[in-house]
């Protein structure tokens, strides 16, 4: 969702701002702007913003003078009111003395705004988030201790923590105030905002890829934790006042990793990154003769005498839960049901102390990933969680953490977090079945040995990039892309459409292959495309009889088959080869050509790719 930025220190703010924001564009991009407060005798805080993407604002800024040395910054996913000049952040108190910026929802700002009205206070947006500026604003006031520098950070904190006891839902957010020219208030709950520690100048962010340019040294924010950031250092309070702290760590990645390196888009950088990602992950996953998991907070015996797991994610991620109910099932041997996060608290699953409820987050602060692991917790199951993000809300609440290790995924599209998901979800699935004991110990080594040869296999797969790229321009102009597939080849479909119609709008549908004849093969036109997951495995006859009968309608059908298959050239128009694997490991393989195929045909269609309009990184709102 929103992405948030804020600097007081020696430097410009602005230009700390703006760089920032380009870091964070990601998070939304349906407006951008800063505010700074200028001016040394009489400081103001002074706003810029725009609607449309950061450039915008860059254009705006060209003409603006804004010298001052503290500043917020945000761009935004819009949720209350449209995206428009007005409702962008940041967003101003009655008098203008404070600007705040957000990310999350008020979801009790209706009766607090009706409440500021009928005592005259009036809006100049449709936020919830202009709402908090004038209660923080009336909190100051009220509070009736104004004042210049120290005194006027202690009322500004005061202030935030009195209007903070009053709102409902989540939120980051970080406040400036003329009265406290040096200073930034910042708080947050169930949204993440980290700060930076640094000597001469303090920061803080809604993600560390903010931050890493400046500093390694960071704190995360825990719920209804107040953090007042000045250049001299930064101190952290529960909302009663009393001093605490932040989960503090060091950064193990470099800036350089958060940029393109060459490449014309993050998705295509990212893409080729796999290999490397599923190496790292892989890497020191046993100790002592045993599969180990990065976070362990529960004994052995927890997860020996658990009677059912759910896998509980959202978009991409949920469909790496689909591939690991396979891997689970077969290899731990435990019933696995696989849920759509945002439905799994609605209906009252049945969780008890022997409930695993394994939720996978790339983030690891989508919303409703992370409302399904605290139901989960309240009603005593235990939740391991699987996340690309070290300290991330989701594995500081799990019972234990099993990171991937693919590095900062910058485009809107998940892929490399998506294929070391499955292989993390499949380190899991022999964790299990090692304690479990449903795997001999050779079967398991064989199984670590196998997926150690997956980062080469992928490499082959980037062979075929070019011909995927003169597929991709035969098929872009097609009026829709069906993806069909049966047992793992079944999730990789569904990743294969939601890929391509997330970034070229064009209409695509994953179905389970056997299902097509139950209705979706109407849709199938002449020369209509589908594309087909066909590699070997005790499925493959049957998906050939798929391809057959959908062939028959008049389909165009690129197959995904497994090297030296040549039979399959007779049932389809393309075959795009993957190289011979364990049937459980097909996925990491499968799903590169369709990755690529999505991203050649966006590029052919010229949409914007790392930034898929309506769209935004890390959903934290439900
Ligand atoms: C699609 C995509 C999304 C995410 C989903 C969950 O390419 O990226 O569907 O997978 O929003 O995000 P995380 O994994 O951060 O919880």
């Amino acid at each position: 969702m929103c992405g948030i930025i804020g600097y007081t220190g020696t430097a410009s703010a602005v230009d700390v701002l703006i760089e920032g924001l380009a870091t964070l564009e990601y998070r939304g991009y349906d407006s951008a702007g800063v505010a700074v407060v200028t001016g040394n005798g009489d400081p103001r805080v002074r706003v810029v913003k725009r609607a449309g993407k950061l450039a915008n604002l860059r254009e705006m800024l060209e003409g603006t003078w804004l010298d001052g040395t503290t500043g917020v910054g945000h761009t935004r996913w819009a949720t209350h009111g449209e995206p428009s000049d007005r409702n962008s952040h940041p967003h101003q108190d009655a008098d203008g003395d404070l600007a705040i910026i957000h990310n999350g929802i008020f979801e009790n700002f209706a009766e607090l705004r009706a409440g500021l009205a009928a005592d005259g206070h009036e809006f100049a947006s449709d936020t919830d988030t202009e709402v908090i500026a004038h209660l923080i604003g009336r909190s100051y006031d009220d509070a009736g201790v104004g004042g210049d520098g120290a005194d006027g950070a202690v009322a500004l904190a005061g202030a935030v923590r009195t209007a903070l006891r009053r709102v409902e839902g989540a939120f980051a957010i970080a406040v400036v105030d003329r009265r406290s020219p040096d200073t930034i208030v910042a708080s947050r709950r169930e949204a993440p905002l980290v700060l930076g520690h640094l000597d001469g100048a303090s920061l803080l962010s809604s993600d560390v890829a903010g931050l890493i340019r400046y500093t390694r040294d960071v704190e995360a924010l825990l719920d209804d934790q107040v953090a007042i950031l000045t250049p001299e250092g930064i101190t952290v309070t529960d909302l009663d006042g009393n001093t605490t702290e932040g989960h503090r760590y060091t950064v193990d990645w470099d800036i350089d990793v958060a940029e393109k390196q060459g490449y014309p888009h993050f998705m295509l950088k990212e893409i080729h990154e796999q290999p490397g990602a599923l190496h790292e992950t892989l890497l020191g996953r046993t100790r002592d003769g045993r599969i180990v998991l990065d976070e362990q907070r529960l004994d052995d015996d927890d997860f020996r005498h658990l009677d059912k797991v759910y896998v509980v994610a959202c978009g991409t991620s949920y469909h790496a839960g689909m591939v690991a109910k396979y891997a689970l099932e077969h290899w731990a041997r435990v019933p696995v049901e696989v849920e759509i996060a945002s439905e799994f608290r609605y209906r009252d699953p049945i969780l008890t102390q022997h409930t695993l409820v394994v939720a996978i987050s790339q983030s690891g602060e989508t919303a409703d990933t992370l409302a399904a692991a605290a139901h989960a917790r309240a009603q005593r199951a235990r939740v391991v969680a699987i996340s690309n993000v070290v300290g991330s809300s989701l594995a500081r609440e799990a019972d234990a953490v099993l990171y991937t290790r693919a590095g900062p995924e910058i485009a809107v599209a998940s892929t490399k977090a998506f294929t070391t998901q499955i292989l993390a979800l499949e380190l899991l699935a022999l964790f299990l079945a090692q304690l479990r004991r449903a795997m001999f110990p050779d079967e398991w080594r064989d199984q670590l040995r196998r997926m150690e040869t997956l980062p080469d296999l992928m490499e082959q797969v980037f062979g075929q990039e070019t011909a995927i790229r003169q597929l991709a321009a035969s098929v872009a102009h097609a009026s829709y892309v069906m993806f069909i597939g049966r047992q793992v080849g079944l999730p990789i479909a569904l990743e294969g459409a939601l890929k391509l119609k997330e970034i070229s709008y064009l209409h695509a549908e994953g179905f389970p292959a056997g299902e097509m004849k139950h209705g979706p093969i109407a849709l199938i036109e002449q020369g209509g495309p589908v594309v087909a997951l066909a590699t070997a495995g005790h499925v493959r006859g049957k998906i050939v009889s798929n391809i057959a009968e959908v062939k028959a309608r008049g389909a165009m059908v690129v197959a995904i088959a497994t090297e030296g298959d040549t039979e399959i050239k007779a049932h389809a128009d393309h075959v795009i080869y993957v190289p011979d694997v364990h049937e459980l490991l097909y996925p990491m393989l499968t799903v590169v050509p369709l990755q690529l195929l999505a991203y050649f045909i966006a590029t052919e269609l010229g949409c914007d790719v790392d930034q898929p309009r309506n769209l935004a990184k890390t959903v934290t709102v439900e």
